[in-house]
């Protein structure tokens, strides 16, 4: 039997209830931080440190949290279906929870490259990506070819390489479920776009969203309560 496809695109809501908090809710971190200082590529030129101590602490952060739920809800999907997560999250709770198909758009926190690399020029090629996992990294610690290590995301005002992938990816699915992203950062946002005109397509968030298309079921509960809803849908 061909197994269904499914593209679960996530944002930050997916792992509210694992403790890490949202970039845009009230209480968020682009309340404490200007995420053109930390998350930029321009801030990242104007002052390394601030950025590489910002995702130090992100990474402090991401040890202390754990799969909640919603990942494993998502995880155990694969018993029945290929399933395909796209996430603008840079932690790695999907992978944490047992997600095997996993495609970081932002980029990833444990994850760290020189300075140099992975740009248009190289073909955003990854192969001098490094494994950081939770470390700190500090202004000064430099790759073998000299440049300095820079956090593995992609900062606004920079492409994003795996965007073609995911839009195969959503054009491929029958089903798509979204969880838990203001939809408010492109072109990750426009992604769901991309679904075939047949596809059912789902959208989990507490919140009201900002989409206005008649294909789509809003689920307005939080990640665990909306993934458990999507797992009797799809039965
Ligand atoms: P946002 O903080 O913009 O949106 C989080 C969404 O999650 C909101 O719509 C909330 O209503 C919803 N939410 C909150 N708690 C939830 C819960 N328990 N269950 C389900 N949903 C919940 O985060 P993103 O849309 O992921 O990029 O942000 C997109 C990008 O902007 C991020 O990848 C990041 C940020 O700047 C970079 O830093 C490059």
């Amino acid at each position: 039997m061909i197994k269904k496809r499914i593209a679960i695109l996530t944002g930050a809501g997916v792992s509210a209830e694992s403790g890490l908090g949202t970039y845009r809710d009230n209480g968020g971190l682009w309340d404490s931080y200007d995420p053109m200082e930390v998350a930029s590529i321009e801030g990242w030129y104007r002052n390394r440190k601030l950025v590489l101590d910002f995702y130090n602490m992100q990474r402090a952060k991401l040890a202390e949290a754990r799969p909640n739920e919603a990942h494993r809800l998502i995880a155990g999907l694969e018993e029945r279906f290929v399933v395909d997560v796209i996430t603008q999250n840079v932690d790695n709770l999907h992978e944490r929870a047992g997600s095997t198909h996993v495609i970081h758009l932002h980029g990833e926190a444990t994850k760290i490259r020189p300075e140099n690399t992975c740009t248009e020029e190289d073909g955003f090629s990854e192969k001098y990506v490094v494994d950081c996992g939770y470390d700190s990294v500090s202004l000064g610690d430099k790759a073998p070819n000299g440049a300095q290590y820079r956090p593995h995301i992609v900062f606004f005002g920079e492409a994003v390489p795996k965007m073609e992938r995911a839009i195969d990816i959503v054009s491929a699915a029958d089903t798509v479920v979204i969880v838990g992203t203001s939809l408010q950062v492109y072109p990750a946002a426009g992604l769901y776009r991309y679904a075939r005109p047949e596809a059912g397509i789902y959208i989990i968030d507490p919140a009201d969203v900002p989409v206005f298309d008649s294909r789509i079921r809003h689920i307005k509960k939080v990640a665990t309560e909306g993934m458990k809803e999507i797992v009797d849908i799809l039965k």
